[in-house]
């Protein structure tokens, strides 16, 4: 599974890259727009850090606009990947977009009807909305694995990126639907890493290992 951050903080997303586990960044208007910081050089900023597809968000929604916009974000860096809504113009965006041999990433899906539609239309990835589906007392993962059971059965070459992942938990269960890639905030990444037995264990090791007093650390490293 690909990881993927959902942010357009620089800082995380070095922070992110140092972990080594880093293979891509998703961001959105909202998310730009929070940094309050220059669209394009924000873009190109996190191409350079990540080296890796990086999800750039139109914000036209007809078809002309958005062909404009994804022509223009693609030329900005090769690790550009368009983002575009799945609406019936963003469908057909993606399908001009990606015969052009341009990225999309097909966003706001919700339905399993949507994630035929932009496999079809060629998209590079699809976003289901996994936390969006839960607030709404629906629920996300069962629509991640609806569309990994389709997509196998058709052998589509779209890539399941499940997005709106709120907690370890979504990422561990759109693991085992067999997600393509995941995107999570920064703050879902770095709580994968904690489990309390193994800080526990760590302490144990240390106060052990002191209480020993064995003095041949040093000569054995040499
Ligand atoms: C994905 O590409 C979106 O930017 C993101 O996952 C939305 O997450 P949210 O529903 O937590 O805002």
């Amino acid at each position: 599974m690909k990881f993927f951050l959902d942010t357009a903080n620089i800082k995380e997303i070095r922070e992110g890259q140092q972990m080594g586990v880093l293979d891509g960044v998703t961001t959105n208007p909202s998310l730009v727009a929070k940094e309050g910081r220059a669209f394009k050089e924000t873009v190109l900023e996190i191409c350079e850090v990540v080296q890796g597809p990086v999800s750039v968000e139109v914000t036209a929604t007809d078809l002309e606009g958005m062909l404009e916009q994804g022509r223009a974000y693609a030329k900005w860096n090769r690790h550009v990947v368009v983002k575009l809504p799945t609406t019936r113009e963003g469908v057909k965006s993606c399908k001009a977009l990606t015969q052009e041999g341009i990225k999309v990433n097909m966003t706001l899906c919700f339905s399993a009807t949507q994630a035929l539609l932009v496999a079809k239309a060629g998209a590079t990835y699809v976003s289901p909305f996994v936390g969006r589906l839960d607030d709404i007392s629906s629920n996300g993962i069962t629509l991640v694995q609806e569309i990994v059971h389709i997509y196998k059965n058709y052998a589509y070459s779209t890539q399941v990126l499940a997005a709106s992942l709120r907690h370890p938990m979504h990422v561990v269960e759109a693991a085992l639907a067999g997600a393509h890639v995941g995107t999570m905030p920064f703050k879902v990444l770095e709580m994968m890493f904690h489990h309390p037995l193994t800080d526990l264990g760590l302490e144990k090791f240390a106060k052990d290992w002191e209480k020993a007093n064995l003095k041949d650390l040093e000569k054995a490293m040499k």
